[in-house]
């Protein structure tokens, strides 16, 4: 079942969504080479709280953190740990936050320092990725049309486009129907309904679309060749005559 949102409960999503920009503003702000990624996550943690609103990843299927903290070939889901933020990484920081029952949730990777320019210009792609996305967008538009706008950009570059995790639906729960993929072919899918909010999350590799899952530590996502992955991430509300991006 697929939610659309009534205008009040918009309005609260309004409010968990300015708080999750807010917090990966914070984190812009102050991340920095020698920081370790639980460093990060200790900023994510203080200044959710701080807005009165709860980070909804901390104990989440078992997560043991506030943020997830993603450095170069580290795809997603990186849990904070005591690796140093090095001069060159990238660093994605993805969080959620739940107020008043509902949840924002937005990703940003951060160049740290003197990063090289193949690395930038994955992390640009990544966010151009997601504007194409939702360029035209609009109730009425066939779901996959997203991930056809990610995957034709991207691929332009020569990058792979990660399949085995997808973007989302959002609302009272974190992660909600519909699958949001950043694959798929033009003009199918569900046509998307006025009101609907979804989170919009290309990752992408700077070499293969394969990935492997960490099974020690049931979280890790990593690129199958090592080479670096860059996320970027928005809650996105549906309207009759476009989109209105919350998380930003
Ligand atoms: N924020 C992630 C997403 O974009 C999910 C976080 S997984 C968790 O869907 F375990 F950290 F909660
Ligand atoms: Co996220
Ligand atoms: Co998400």
């Amino acid at each position: 079942m697929i939610a659309v949102k009534t205008p009040e409960e918009i309005a609260l999503m309004r409010e968990s969504c300015g708080i999750v920009k807010e917090t990966l503003d914070f984190v812009g702000r102050n991340i920095r080479a020698g920081m370790t990624t639980k460093d990060v996550d200790g900023l994510v943690y203080r200044y959710i709280t701080s807005c009165g609103a709860r980070p909804s990843s901390l104990g989440y299927g078992g997560f043991p953190a506030s943020a997830c903290v993603s450095v170069n070939e580290v795809v997603v889901h990186g849990i904070p740990s005591d690796r140093a933020i090095l001069d060159g990484d990238i660093v994605s920081v993805d969080i959620t936050a739940e107020k008043n029952g509902f949840n924002g949730d937005a990703a940003r990777t951060f160049l740290i320092g003197n990063v090289s320019e193949e690395k930038r210009r994955l992390v640009k792609v990544t966010e151009e990725c997601f504007f194409k996305a939702i360029e035209g967008l609009k109730a009425g538009v066939p779901l996959y049309d997203i991930g056809y706008a990610v995957q034709t950009h991207a691929e332009s570059h020569g990058y792979g486009v990660v399949r085995a995790l997808v973007g989302h639906g959002i609302g009272r729960d974190m992660h909600e129907d519909p699958s949001v993929p950043n694959y798929g072919k033009k003009g199918t899918g569900m046509r998307l309904k006025a009101g609907m909010t979804i989170c919009i999350e290309p990752m992408i590799n700077m070499g293969t679309w394969k990935v492997n899952f960490n099974r020690e530590d049931g979280w890790t996502v990593t690129t199958a060749d090592g080479l670096p992955s860059a996320h970027y991430e928005n809650t996105v509300l549906i309207k009759d005559d476009g989109v209105e991006i919350l998380t930003l």
